[in-house]
């Protein structure tokens, strides 16, 4: 595996170059449009303060610390992960504060709690590391109390948006990055998989990192984070050659210096109640 390969890294993060992926999830997590989506979920979870909220795929912790900061020492947030790498990092951000956490080691698939735990559990950009999507969302239905709420931010691979004048390879490249998540297609599917699990009040809500006004000129290095890794297996597996892939940058690269780059990410924020 090419260990800078963030797609196939995050489905394995003890097995790659983690520290790759925790600086990108510490870069990601300040990001203003990253921000501006936890807000939005947070207005809708509407969190209280005894409330227990599991964070699955909690990565280094950066929201679990958020949401503790909110349901303070009366409630208490979980976080999980199948990392134990993420999971002693996230553990030790926080061992000096006094917030109500805790941190376990898990596969979203099956969660170390009894049944209906949880007054609210989240997941970002996680379920689209993730195959099993039916038994993750059955496991979520079974640990939440009636009434809980499940909310869930992740992306549509297939409408990932890249400006670029070889409209060919392009949607070429779109589709090769697309199918290399074990669930590129989840953001479609989201509305679907809360309805047949059985879940109530569902809303499904678009929300896209986009342009590069609010990420700065950060925008061709994250799409090269998250795409360069995938792609160059893409050349190994003979699906494009070096060549077409080394000239697809260069021209990103060019308009990246005029400022005229642009890409955006197309998510969703889904919830609903148990
Ligand atoms: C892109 S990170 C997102 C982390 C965090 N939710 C955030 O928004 O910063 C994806 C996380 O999902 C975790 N992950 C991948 N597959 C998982 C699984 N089957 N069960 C639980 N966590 C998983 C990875 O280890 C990684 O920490």
């Amino acid at each position: 595996m090419n260990t800078k390969n963030l797609i196939a890294g995050f489905q394995n993060a003890d097995e790659s170059q983690c520290a790759f992926l925790i600086k990108f999830l510490e870069d990601v997590g300040q990001l203003p449009l990253v921000l501006e989506c936890f807000n939005l979920q947070l207005a809708l979870l509407k969190l209280k303060k005894e409330y227990h909220v599991l964070d699955i795929g909690c990565g280094i912790g950066i929201q679990v610390q958020a949401m503790a900061e909110i349901v303070g020492t009366a409630g208490k947030v979980t976080g999980t992960d199948i990392s134990s790498t993420m999971i002693e990092i996230a553990k030790s951000r926080l061992a000096a504060s006094n917030l109500s956490v805790e941190f376990f080691v898990s596969d979203a698939l099956k969660q170390p709690f009894a049944s209906h735990s949880f007054d609210c559990i989240r997941a970002e950009r996680v379920l689209m590391y993730i195959k099993n999507i039916e038994a993750v969302f059955t496991e979520i239905k079974r640990l939440l109390k009636p009434g809980g709420k499940f909310i869930v931010f992740d992306f549509e691979w297939d409408a990932l948006v890249i400006a670029h004048p070889d409209k060919t390879l392009t949607r070429k490249i779109v589709r090769y990055i697309s199918d290399s998540f074990p669930s590129g297609h989840i953001g479609s599917e989201l509305h679907r998989r809360f309805k047949q699990t059985g879940f109530k009040n569902i809303k499904v809500q678009p929300f896209s990192y986009s342009g590069e006004t609010d990420i700065g000129n950060i925008g061709l290095e994250l799409t090269k984070k998250i795409c360069e890794g995938a792609l160059q297996t893409g050349v190994v597996n003979n699906v494009f050659t070096q060549k077409e892939i080394a000239d697809w940058w260069q021209i990103l690269e060019a308009d990246a210096k005029r400022g005229d780059f642009f890409a955006s990410y197309q998510g969703f924020i889904a919830v609903g109640t148990a």
